[in-house]
């Protein structure tokens, strides 16, 4: 989640020269390039696409930009049917294929042993940025969507768990070697509604790369939610920073691997620090096996590189010898 990002000079560089975070996305060996940098800074284990969850909503049709201070934004959201109607159902090769194109980029100058990770956001966020227009404290005008006009929140939610599941086949047939889902909005929601009307098209989306490669799931704040994103059948399970992991693990780590999840502000501290809390977290886990150690969420721009290379540095130390590194 962000490991790539506004807080590394040599992001900062290629960012200027390309005029902004959309032409870096779409010129492939840009993307490449962006997608490289942390693994040849800090040699961490595994490569996430630079890309956006926002991407694939564009392909359906939908005007994106992308502001200095302000993120990702819609200016003509959804406003009804007739929109929702138009949305385009199109191959991700045909609609999108820069992500590829990426992708095998990436897999040919990454090096043997490393692993490269493709995502894509969960239904309900996406409808979230697509109906609001960008980023929702309270998603008002989905929940009223999803209350109000159930087969038409349905049929919006049809066509995006439809696009998401083709663009993770799409990456793991160009090379990803695991999957993300990211449900970034989804912890806003109680259980009944999470159950009700966020599961069913979370599973349609996973359900094309079921067999293929390894799914994991995640959701903001959704630590209520633990057992549900469980439930979807995924093989693993990212954390954000605010779950327990060892209850967790006592949990769940009998059925699905668990990522996570440093806070991504105890960055923010000295080198020193961040070492400490990541042996106590490597403590808390207490070597079970199936833990993907990582922050519970992306990096923040202020952060100091030198404390990212602090916490890979205590991971190094810490794997159990003979693991897969
Ligand atoms: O981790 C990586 O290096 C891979 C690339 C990646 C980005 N976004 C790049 C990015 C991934 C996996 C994402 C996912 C994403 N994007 C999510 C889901 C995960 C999460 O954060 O909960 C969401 C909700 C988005 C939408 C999005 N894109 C937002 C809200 C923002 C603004 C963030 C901010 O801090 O202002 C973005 C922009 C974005 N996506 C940046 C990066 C590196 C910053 C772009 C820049 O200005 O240079």
């Amino acid at each position: 989640m962000r490991q790539a990002g506004r807080y590394l000079p040599e992001y900062q560089a290629v960012r200027k020269r390309a005029g902004g975070f959309l032409p870096m996305i779409d010129d492939p060996p840009t993307a490449a390039e962006i997608t490289l940098q942390p693994v040849r800074r800090f040699d961490v284990d595994a490569a996430i696409l630079f890309s956006d969850i926002l991407v694939p909503l564009r392909a359906m049709g939908l005007e994106l930009r992308v502001d200095d201070g302000r993120g990702p934004w819609f200016p003509r959201p959804l406003t009804g049917p007739t929109d929702i109607r138009a949305l385009r159902l199109a191959a991700p090769a045909e609609s999108m294929p820069e992500v590829g194109q990426a992708l095998r980029l990436v897999r040919a100058g990454l090096p043997p042993g490393k692993a490269l990770i493709g995502f894509a956001g969960a239904p309900f966020t996406l409808a979230s940025y697509a109906i609001e227009g960008g980023s929702s404290p309270s998603h008002s005008k989905l929940r009223r969507l999803m209350y109000r006009e159930p087969a038409l929140y349905a049929e919006l939610m049809d066509k995006l768990a439809t696009v998401v599941g083709w663009h993770l086949q799409y990456q793991v047939e160009c090379g990803a070697d695991a999957v993300v889902l990211f449900d970034t909005w989804a912890g806003a929601l109680t259980r009944e509604d999470y159950l009700q009307h966020v599961v069913p098209w979370s599973r349609k989306a996973l359900q094309p790369v079921s067999g293929l490669a390894p799914r994991l799931a995640f959701v903001r704040d959704g630590s209520h939610l633990l057992d549900d994103v469980v439930s979807l059948g995924v093989e693993g399970v990212a954390l954000d920073w605010r779950t327990d992991i060892a209850d967790a693990f006592a949990r769940h780590g009998g059925r699905v691997a668990l990522q996570g999840n440093l806070d991504p502000a105890a960055l923010l501290a000295s080198p020193e620090e961040v070492a400490r809390r990541t042996r106590a977290l490597l403590d808390a886990v207490g070597g079970r096996p199936g833990h993907v150690l990582a922050l519970g969420h992306g990096v923040l721009k202020e952060t100091d590189p030198e404390c990212v290379a602090a916490f890979v540095q205590c991971a190094k130390e810490r794997a159990p010898a003979g693991t897969a590194r």
